[in-house]
């Protein structure tokens, strides 16, 4: 039971600078769309206006923020998890973490806009995990991933990370910051 609470802990832990930057993305996004309000060849919008360059920026800074004070509180209380890495080459592991992150995100609202879903529409299991995969394919290119996702915290992230997402988006929508509560 405790080893369980400890690898759950640590999961979320580990992959909390991939789990933040949607969330800057929602509350900083705005104006000007990726796509530029272009088309792709189907005649529906390429990323549609769910995705802007506000998102994009706030929500990689946000997962490097989240993952610097992260790596405070580790200092600060004397546990090393991140705090095994320097803290530059830490903040290049948040870096990828971020980006993949908002990488899947826009590759997400690409798929769903060819398979003809409006904005802001659920596509099960994409929405939930893509950014995850694309997160820790991103930050597999970083020397110390597999020291720290190990294939354990991988599995439970997949698993756990639905839930996450399903409770932090119904927390969106009552806050009034997401449009849909999924
Ligand atoms: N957002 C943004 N820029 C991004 C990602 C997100 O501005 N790169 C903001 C948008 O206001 C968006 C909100 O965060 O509406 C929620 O993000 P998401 O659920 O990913 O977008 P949707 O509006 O649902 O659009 P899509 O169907 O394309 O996923
Ligand atoms: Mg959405």
């Amino acid at each position: 039971m405790i080893e369980v609470l400890k690898l759950l802990t640590l999961t979320i832990w580990l992959l909390l600078p991939s789990y933040t930057p949607n969330n800057f993305a929602v509350i900083f996004g705005g104006g000007t769309p990726i796509d530029l309000g272009m088309k792709f060849r189907d005649g529906r919008r390429i990323l549609g206006d769910g995705k802007t360059f506000r998102g994009l920026f706030s929500g990689i800074l946000g997962g490097v923020l989240t993952g610097a004070v992260q790596y405070g509180i580790e200092k600060t209380l004397g546990f090393s998890v991140f705090s095994i890495l320097s803290f530059s080459s830490f903040l290049i592991l948040c870096l990828l973490l971020s980006t993949g992150t908002l990488t899947g995100d826009i590759f997400g609202s690409f798929v769903k806009r060819r398979a003809g879903f409006e904005r802001g529409r659920s596509f099960p299991v994409l929405d939930q995990l893509g950014f995850l995969v694309f997160a820790l394919l991103f930050a597999s290119i970083h020397p110390a991933f597999r020291t720290l996702y190990t294939p354990d915290v991988i599995l439970t992230g997949i698993i756990i990370t639905p839930i996450l997402h399903v409770i932090t988006n119904i927390i969106a929508y009552k806050l009034g910051l997401k449009e849909v509560p999924w």
